[in-house]
């Protein structure tokens, strides 16, 4: 998606060869003409897969995936990291193990809101090593509705995230899919000229 690419390129910050600092329009200040443009994007490549509901974890997956629900005209539910005063329903929960912060958290959303009827695309911010997203689609799959899909506004295609989550057969579609983050200088996949 060209008009992310160039937001990334623009205004992202690259702190290592391993992380991008998107602060500015999507981890902690939210651009919101933005957001929508992705959520267009997400309904645009979903179309035909028939979805009934969007899950994402919070906090930074809540922004986009409400502006493809929005589009695609379906609920949103996001998976907690901690536990809600007001969550008393029945849980599904998975473990998501981040390397990146050497923790390990529980994810759980009510049963409630998704069910054996339901087509879910998952949504989520960044794709490193994919324990959010194999979280959720373990939580997705326990309730018995189907994994249609997993949307990422940004993929970090050098990490193992992706290609974990295509060998279990499921449909992946980055918006933003960076080769690289050497030299301080941000790489898309579509640049590398052979
Ligand atoms: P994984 O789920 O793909 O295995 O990712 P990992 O454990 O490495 O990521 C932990 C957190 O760090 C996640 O956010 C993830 O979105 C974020 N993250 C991973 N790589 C980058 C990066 O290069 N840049 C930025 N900005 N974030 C990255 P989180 O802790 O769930 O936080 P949030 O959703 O509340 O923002
Ligand atoms: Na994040
Ligand atoms: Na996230």
């Amino acid at each position: 998606m060209k008009l992310l690419e160039e937001k990334i390129k623009n205004d992202g910050k690259v702190l290592s060869d391993q992380v991008l600092k998107v602060d500015s329009f999507l981890n902690h200040q939210i651009d919101p003409q933005l957001m929508l443009e992705i959520g267009k994007e997400f309904a645009r490549i979903f179309e035909a897969e028939g979805i009934t509901k969007i899950v994402t974890i919070e906090s930074s997956g809540i922004a986009p995936a409400v502006m493809a629900g929005l589009q695609m005209n379906v609920p949103v539910i996001f998976a907690r990291k901690r536990k809600s005063l007001t969550l008393v329903d029945e849980l599904i929960s998975a473990t998501v193990h981040s390397f990146t912060k050497n923790e390990t958290n529980e994810i759980s959303i009510s049963k409630k809101y998704v069910n054996e009827i339901d087509r879910v695309l998952i949504i989520d911010d960044f794709l490193a090593n994919g324990e959010a997203a194999l979280g959720l689609v373990d939580i997705v799959q326990k309730s018995g509705a189907k994994v249609a899909g997993i949307g990422i506004v940004i993929e970090k295609s050098f990490q193992p995230g992706a290609q974990r989550l295509k060998e279990l057969g499921l449909r992946v579609e980055s918006l933003a899919r960076i080769a690289s983050l050497s030299n301080g200088e941000v790489t898309y996949i579509n640049e590398i000229v052979e």
